[in-house]
């Protein structure tokens, strides 16, 4: 160094004239600007710019006006590439180099300090050509820091989004920068617009820029805030840029309705539906939920596409559901205040609902006979039902004023109901989705007992015989109390309760009539909750025994193969009888042929020719059978050999086979009544029985026997049987000797005094004793269907005078 500066001490005296020579030189040069970036490298160019001449011999380089070099560059005697460099320590030191090649030539100084700006000089020296000089004006450029962006609290922002913000917020930021020389500037760019350039300097070396972004939009979505901060071309800015978050609200929400709905747009109860909606436009992707009128819906399932948000829901509708909205509400799922939602009113169909119920003012448990009721039909229906019926018991019940049936409206009315309205109701509604029918109700009329089987029933009993009677009633409820009376024309007396058992439904009286005044009509009256029977069950008692037999058979018309037979019904024991025609065989015990008639008559074919068949006739009444009446016997023969002989039909011995006939004809003629009369006084008569005590006077001579049935045979009695024919000059009255129980005798009165009979018993004297002892009493026909009238007239009919009591 010393060396150096000896060196250049001696140059200067022997070329320069020092200091005052160098100033001449500069005051012509200009002043050349040099920036550096600090810790870069600075650049001084200095041209060697050699003449063809000439040749370079020495370059310096000064500071300021400083006399001594801080650098030279020594050619002298060398080649340029073997110049000797030497830079002052305390100013460059080695960051210095001057570079030659390639051209042009240049002091580089590396890592620039900032004590390194100022004034700097080249002069170059040549072996005979002028110094040439050159000025350097060095400026150091620093660099500012990287801008930080602090929001409206002043809060650093230490991430590269800005936000979430929402529409319509103000953005504010604030742009610090620290340092840098010359002072920087700082400007906001938006999407790369300079929008704001404005700065200002605040304390120290800070310098800010604050940027207002007024009431965002959605378009500012993801918009690049940029603060750029620069003091040189030398380096790029510094900058700091923040990207725009936004929470956006739903742009659009809609319910893709169900393709397969019914006509006009109508749902179907019960049936499963998907439904979709969509929401575009919500920052994050909207959630969707739906609602059916205020209640969530689960059944949904989301997706996600673009900026698109699908959600599924499946439902079911039920008939509640009609008129109800269902939502669809998209959310941005971080901001509840941003939301869409829509929705639609959906129209549920479904067939009618029916439900029936009494009358509300009614009681069901207590509606008797002759009360009004209606019955109510709820229905709900959509479409509304267009029809609505009513079935009683599963048939229709159609409106009928005279019937008093009413239909109003969705009512039934039924006006003063009977038993016959009791069971089971319903109604039906119908429209275009069904027919519904209604819950069945069970209606009760309850109503007091009436008779089961209407009108009177004739009851026969032979005295002492036991018979039941039962009195069959129809109430609801169940009859509480029976009561029973006797009527004998007489008087009317009350049965004793513990003569008859009585349940609900039913009251059985067990009676025996053992005299003449135990007969007569029996009633009975039930009462239950709702009242009193109003019309008795009447059980008219009369005597009754088996039926006489038929009497006066005859047999017609005898053909080839057929013939007819035919009799005149006996007295029917006062009960209904039927007949019956037995065909035996000769020796036969069975009958070979049955035939059975309501009245006395048949027809007989079929037979075999040249048998004898036996003939019986009987009737029948609910006591039994009559004693047989037997008839000629029956012959068909071969045509061939018949001969003109033909036998007329008689009775023959028959009248013997049909036993001790009683007269089947009772008529008593007063005179006999008057006999019977004295008869009673006797003692009783153990004789035998004797015929007829008295002649008959002469307006009686009859053809037939007067017998007058002052009561009935017994079960095990065999009725007398007159039989008449025409070969027989007079029919005979007979009477049966089983007519002796203590509820059946006969008092007759007859002419003949052939009182026995082939096959028949005798009648004996007690049957006639007791006989005498009885008083005449009614013939009855007994009929189940008979009324109480025609009985009457029947009693009148055969009513005894008076006088024979
Ligand atoms: C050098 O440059 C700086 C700034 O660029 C200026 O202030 C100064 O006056 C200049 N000096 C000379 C001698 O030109
Ligand atoms: C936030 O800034 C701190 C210093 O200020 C730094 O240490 C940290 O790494 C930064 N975080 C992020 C995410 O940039
Ligand atoms: C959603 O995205 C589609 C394309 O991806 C675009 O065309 C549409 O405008 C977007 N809609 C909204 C609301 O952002
Ligand atoms: C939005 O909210 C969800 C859940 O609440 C959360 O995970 C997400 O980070 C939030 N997004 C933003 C941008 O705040
Ligand atoms: C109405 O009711 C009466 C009496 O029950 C019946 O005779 C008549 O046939 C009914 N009319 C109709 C149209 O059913
Ligand atoms: C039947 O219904 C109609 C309409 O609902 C009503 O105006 C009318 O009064 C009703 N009639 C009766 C008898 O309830
Ligand atoms: C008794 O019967 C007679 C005739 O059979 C009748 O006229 C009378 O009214 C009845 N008396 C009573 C209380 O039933
Ligand atoms: C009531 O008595 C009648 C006749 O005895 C009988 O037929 C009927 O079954 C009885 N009913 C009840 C409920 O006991
Ligand atoms: C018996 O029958 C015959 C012939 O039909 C008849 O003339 C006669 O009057 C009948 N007798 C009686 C009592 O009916
Ligand atoms: C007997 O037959 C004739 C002719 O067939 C008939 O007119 C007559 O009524 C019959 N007699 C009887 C009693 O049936
Ligand atoms: C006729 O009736 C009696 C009893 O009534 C019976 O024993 C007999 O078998 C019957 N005969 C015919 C052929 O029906």
């Amino acid at each position: 160094m010393a060396l150096h500066v000896a060196l250049f001490l001696v140059l200067c005296l022997v070329h320069c004239d020092t200091k005052t020579v160098l100033q001449d030189k500069l005051a012509g040069v200009r002043t050349v600007d040099v920036q550096a970036v600090e810790g870069m490298v600075a650049q001084f160019p200095c041209d060697l710019g050699t003449a063809a001449n000439d040749k370079v011999y020495m370059v310096f380089w000064f500071r300021d006006d400083a006399g001594i070099p801080l650098y030279s560059f020594d050619v002298r005697g060398k080649h340029l590439s073997e110049a000797r460099h030497w830079s002052a320590p305390e100013v460059f030191g080695p960051r210095a180099h001057f570079s030659t090649s390639p051209p042009p030539a240049a002091l580089l100084v590396r890592d620039v300090k900032r004590r390194d700006e100022g004034v700097y000089r080249c002069r170059v020296d040549f072996r005979n050509t002028q110094t040439t000089s050159f000025r350097y004006n060095l400026t150091v450029v620093v660099p500012p820091e990287k801008p930080v962006v602090v929001d409206r609290w002043g809060k650093v922002i230490n991430a590269t989004t800005l936000g979430p913000h929402e529409e319509g917020e103000d953005v504010l930021l604030t742009c610090r920068v620290l340092g840098g020389r010359p002072e920087p500037s700082v400007q906001w760019l938006v999407n790369g617009v300079l929008v704001d350039e404005e700065y200002e300097h605040n304390t120290g070396d800070v310098i800010e820029n604050r940027l207002l972004w007024p009431a965002i939009r959605r378009a500012d979505y993801a918009a690049v805030f940029t603060c750029q901060a620069a003091n040189s071309h030398l380096v790029p800015p510094k900058e700091v840029s923040l990207v725009l978050d936004m929470f956006l609200k739903p742009l659009t929400v809609e319910i893709k309705k169900p393709s397969e709905m019914g006509e006009g747009g109508v749902l179907t109860a019960e049936r499963r539906y998907e439904v979709t909606c969509e929401s575009a436009g919500s920052r994050p992707p909207a959630m969707i939920t739906w609602h059916k009128g205020k209640r969530l819906l689960k059944r949904i399932t989301e997706e996600h596409r673009n900026n698109l948000t699908v959600s599924v829901l499946s439902f079911v509708p039920t008939l509640d559901d009609d008129g109800k909205a269902i939502t669809c509400r998209a959310d941005n799922p971080n901001r509840t205040s941003l939301y869409l939602e829509t929705s639609w009113t959906i129209s549920v169909v479904y067939p009618p609902v029916v439900r029936l119920r009494l009358g509300s003012s009614l009681a069901a448990g207590d509606i008797k006979e002759g009360d009004d009721v209606y019955f109510e039909c709820h229905v709900r229906a959509n479409p509304p039902a267009r029809k609505l019926s009513w079935l009683h018991d599963d048939r229709p019940l159609a409106h009928n004023a005279t019937a008093r049936v009413f239909h109003s409206n969705q009512s039934l009315v039924l006006q003063k109901v009977t038993r016959h309205s009791s069971g089971r109701y319903a109604c039906s509604a119908l429209n275009a989705e069904g027919e519904t029918v209604s819950n069945e109700l069970h209606f009760r009329v309850k109503y007091s007992p009436s008779c089961r089987s209407g009108g009177v029933s004739v009851v026969g009993a032979a005295r002492g015989e036991s018979v039941v009677i039962v009195c069959e009633v129809d109430a609801d409820p169940p009859a509480a109390v029976f009561k029973w009376k006797f009527n004998n024309s007489g008087e009317t007396i009350d049965v004793a309760a513990d003569r008859y058992t009585s349940n609900g439904s039913a009251s059985s009286l067990k009676y025996t009539p053992v005299a003449d005044l135990d007969y007569g009509t029996l009633s009975c009256s039930a009462s239950n909750e709702v009242g009193t029977q109003v019309t008795p069950c009447v059980f008219q008692m009369v005597a009754a025994g088996k039926p006489h037999p038929p009497r006066n058979c005859t047999l017609w018309n005898q053909t080839v193969d057929s013939a007819e037979v035919s009799c005149v019904a006996g007295f029917d024991g006062g009960l209904p009888q039927r007949f019956l025609l037995e065909v035996y065989s000769a020796d036969g015990v069975k009958p070979r042929v049955n035939l059975s008639s309501e009245e006395p008559s048949w027809t007989v074919r079929g037979l075999e020719w040249d048998v004898r068949f036996r003939l019986v006739a009987v009737a029948v009444n609910a006591k039994g059978r009559s004693s047989p009446a037997r008839l000629d016997d029956l012959l068909f023969s071969d045509p061939e050999k018949r001969t003109a002989s033909e036998a007329p039909l008689g009775v023959g011995g028959m009248v013997g086979a049909a036993g001790a006939g009683a007269g089947a004809i009772c008529a008593l003629l007063a005179g006999a009544c008057a006999l019977s009369l004295r008869r009673r006084r006797r003692p009783p008569p153990h004789k035998p029985p004797a015929p007829a005590p008295a002649p008959p006077p002469p307006d009686l001579d009859d053809a037939e026997p007067d017998l007058i049935p002052n009561n009935y045979c017994e079960a095990a009695s065999a009725p007398s049987l007159a039989v008449s024919s025409p070969g027989r000059t007079a029919p005979a009255p007979l009477s049966t000797p089983a007519c002796n129980g203590p509820g059946a005798s006969w008092t007759w009165s007859a002419r003949s005094r052939d009182l026995s009979a082939p096959g028949g018993g005798a009648l004996t004297e007690g049957a006639v004793g007791r006989a005498m002892g009885r008083s005449a009493s009614a013939t009855l026909r007994a009929a189940p269907d008979l009324n109480v009238d025609a009985i009457k007239e029947k009693l009148l009919d055969h009513r005894i005078p008076e006088s024979c009591v």
